[in-house]
């Protein structure tokens, strides 16, 4: 039998037993053959939520599946919708993983998994929270709605058409999301930002195939000198994106915002703790938590040129490329942020080579609004849940979707993390605590009772 044929049993199985069944499928979004394990895996959700009193669709996208689910009514009731994502990053590089990441493990009370994080323990929370609470009360306190998308992290890029073709169905009053961090173990934390982000490669090209680099060597522009040279010029010596214009929209700080992220628990020593580096470094005059929650960035995801096996090879490489992203900030727009970019690196191009840029997905900034009434319900809920009052941080990271909920369906999205500082998104030996799942557990079932109030 296939993974995904005894993963379809549901009945007797733990909550545990269900995150480590969803955590078995291969859901990779960016690697096009991993399209039948998308599938299966969006099935397995829609089937877990059936079989939880739910109604489900695996509904088609254009690319990977999304499902979308819906609870019982709950006639004038407020209307929630639930939001995360089954696809999962690439687990390279494998042998830097402790066990297996697609075989969950248990160890110091947290679970080993590729996506156990980001975001199947997280999204699984919710919907086992919503499936206790229907089985125990026979109904739900507000009308519920799940989209579990397939795409988040290669840009949910068929998700806004979506969206916008199935408008009416999605209509709610808010978004409830735990796709981001706590700001530090056991600490309630209620995210008031992401970044935006914009996405492009680069790529170099000089003399029609490789060539010998003592033959040739000297008379040619190497492809790789020009492109690390180029990506050299992405920033100042002040760690500033050397990219004309590029701060021209970005708002300044102000003294109280600055204030309230100097006043949270977290410390410089907790990110060199957390990243095992030698020596914190970035924009000068900012802090750690304001050079990843205020201000911009680029940043280089992937180079690739030349040889890279065992040994050497003395070879002058016809190209060279880099993966590229820059996170944004409230007011920029991924188009001009890439526009600016693209002038700047043809300007930096030495002759004798070429430059092809291919751009990638795009997202907008989102900052949460204080004053949403909905706001309060979701503190008073993770105060209930943690026993403490929440933090409001402003995160790095990104999920382009939530400004496209709030241009398209006009809700505000609540982001309620439940990631621990050191969870490893994205990295080898990515984990979640258990305490955290059941933790969501709870937090779903406390959201839904107080967003009801
Ligand atoms: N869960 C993350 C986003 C996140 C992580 C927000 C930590 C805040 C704190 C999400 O799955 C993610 O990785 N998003 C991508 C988006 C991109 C691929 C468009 C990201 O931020 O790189
Ligand atoms: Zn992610």
């Amino acid at each position: 039998m296939s993974h995904s044929e005894t993963a379809l049993s549901f009945s007797g199985k733990s909550d545990l037993d269900l995150l480590f069944d969803f955590l078995r499928f291969r859901s990779v979004s960016t690697k096009p053959d991993h399209a039948p394990e998308m599938r299966a895996c969006a099935d397995w959700v829609a089937a877990l939520l059936r079989h939880g009193g739910f109604q489900a669709e695996v509904a088609e996208t254009g690319g990977h599946p999304a499902v979308l689910g819906r609870g019982p009514e709950a006639p004038g009731k407020p209307t929630v919708l639930v939001y995360g994502h089954y696809d999962v990053q690439p687990e390279e590089p494998v042998n830097l993983w402790t066990s297996p990441p697609f075989e969950p493990a248990i160890r110091n009370k947290r679970v080993f998994a590729r996506g156990a994080t980001d975001n199947k323990g997280q999204i699984l929370a919710h919907i086992l929270g919503a499936i206790h609470l229907l089985r125990e009360e026979g109904s739900l306190p507000v009308n519920l709605i799940f989209l579990i998308e397939g795409e988040e992290e290669v840009g949910s890029t068929n998700l806004d058409d979506f969206i916008r073709a199935r408008r009416s169905e999605l209509r709610c009053d808010v978004i409830a999301i735990s796709d981001t961090g706590m700001i530090a173990e056991g600490y309630p934390t209620l995210t008031q930002s992401l970044r935006g982000i914009a996405a492009m490669e680069v790529i170099v090209r000089g003399p029609a195939t490789d060539l010998h680099s003592g033959i040739f060597g000297g008379a040619v522009m190497n492809p790789a000198t020009a492109l690390v040279r180029m990506l050299a010029g992405l920033h100042d010596a002040k760690g500033r994106i050397a990219v004309p214009g590029f701060y021209d929209d970005v708002t300044k700080p102000d003294a109280a915002e600055r204030e309230a992220l100097a006043a949270l628990p977290v410390s410089e020593s907790d990110y060199q703790r957390e990243t095992g580096v030698l020596l914190l470094s970035g924009e000068e005059g900012f802090s750690s938590m304001e050079r990843i929650g205020i201000r911009p960035t680029a940043e280089i995801n992937g180079l690739t040129s030349g040889y890279q096996g065992e040994g050497t090879k003395t070879v002058l490489p016809s190209t060279a490329s880099a993966k590229l992203t820059f996170r944004l900030v409230p007011n920029q727009k991924p188009d001009r942020a890439l526009n600016l970019v693209e002038i700047h690196l043809q300007n930096l191009l030495p002759p004798g080579v070429e430059m092809e840029i291919i751009r990638g997905h795009g997202g907008m900034p989102y900052t949460l609004d204080l004053k949403s009434p909905w706001c309060g319900a979701a503190l008073r809920a993770l105060e209930a849940t943690f026993g403490q009052k929440p933090a409001l941080m402003r995160e790095g990271g990104s999920i382009p979707i939530v400004q496209t909920f709030r241009d398209l369906l006009g809700s505000d999205t609540l982001l309620l993390g439940l990631a621990a500082p050191d969870c490893k998104a994205h990295a080898p030996d990515e984990n979640f605590p258990v305490e955290n799942f059941e933790a969501g557990i709870r937090l779903h079932q406390n959201l839904l009772r107080e967003l009801a109030g």
